[in-house]
C-alpha cells in the first residue's frame, strides 16, 4: 500500500514546479488557551523544512504566539494548499521539540540575515516602531560578527501525524479524499466522502 510520506513528498515535489512560490508553506493551527481555560483556535501560515517518517518539522520563535501555545497545548494540524495543483494535504498530531543538534544544523544553513533577524525580533510582542527593531539588528550584526549561534528561544517543532488527508479536486465537485490513519508501525488507508 501507498506510504503516506512517500505520497507527501511526491505531492511536494510536483509542487515545487508548479507553484509560483514556496511550495512547501503551509497553515499551522494551534489551541490557544486563555487565563480562564477557554479554548480558541489559532492559525498562521509557517514552512516546512522538514519531513520523513518521525515528522514534520517546522521552525519559529518558542516564545511567539504559536510557541507558547504548542507548549500549553502540544497539539497541531497543519494544511498545504497547491493552487497550481489543485490539491490539498491536511495532517494533526502531538508536536514535541527538536533536538538541539538538528536544529543547530538547520539554523547554520540560514542567510546571515534570517539569523540575525531570529535573535532581534521578539516575535509577537508589541512592537512601538520599526525602528526599534532595525535598531536590535544593528545590535546583533555588532554582536555576531562572524558565525551566528542559533537563539536558544528559536527551534523546530516536530508534528507527528496520527492521521493524513490528501485531497484532490475533480469535476462537479466530486473531489476523492483518501485518508491515512496510523495503526503502529502501518497506516490504514480509507476514503472520505468529499
Ligand atoms: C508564506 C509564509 C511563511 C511563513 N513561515 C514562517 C515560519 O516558517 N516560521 C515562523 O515563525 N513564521 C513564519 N511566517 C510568519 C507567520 O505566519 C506569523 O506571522 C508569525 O510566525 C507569528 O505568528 P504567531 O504570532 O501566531 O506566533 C510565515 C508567513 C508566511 C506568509
Amino acid at each position: 500500500m501507498d506510504d503516506p510520506v512517500e505520497r507527501f513528498g511526491r505531492w511536494l515535489a510536483e509542487a515545487e514546479a508548479t507553484e509560483v512560490n514556496d511550495p512547501n508553506a503551509c497553515a499551522l493551527a494551534t489551541v490557544a488557551r486563555d487565563a480562564d481555560g477557554a479554548v480558541r483556535p489559532d492559525v498562521r501560515m509557517v514552512l516546512l523544512k522538514r519531513f520523513d517518517a518521525s515528522g514534520f518539522v517546522i521552525y519559529t520563535n518558542l516564545e511567539s504566539a504559536k510557541g507558547r501555545q504548542l507548549a500549553d497545548v502540544p497539539e497541531a494540524a497543519l494544511c498545504f494548499h497547491w493552487k497550481s495543483l489543485r490539491r490539498q494535504v491536511r495532517l494533526e498530531g502531538p508536536v514535541g521539540p527538536v533536538p538541539d543538534a538538528e536544529a543547530d544544523g538547520y539554523f547554520a544553513t540560514r542567510p546571515r540575515a534570517s539569523q540575525l533577524s531570529a535573535w532581534a525580533s521578539a516575535q509577537s510582542r508589541p512592537l512601538d516602531r520599526r525602528e526599534t527593531f532595525e535598531a536590535r539588528l544593528a545590535e546583533m550584526a555588532a554582536r555576531y560578527p562572524g558565525m551566528v549561534p542559533r537563539p536558544p528561544f528559536w527551534s523546530g517543532i516536530r508534528i507527528v501525524p496520527r492521521w493524513i488527508e490528501f485531497w484532490e479536486d475533480r469535476d462537479g465537485r466530486q473531489h476523492h479524499r483518501e485518508r491515512f490513519d496510523r495503526r503502529g508501525e502501518h497506516w490504514a488507508m480509507g476514503l472520505l466522502y468529499p
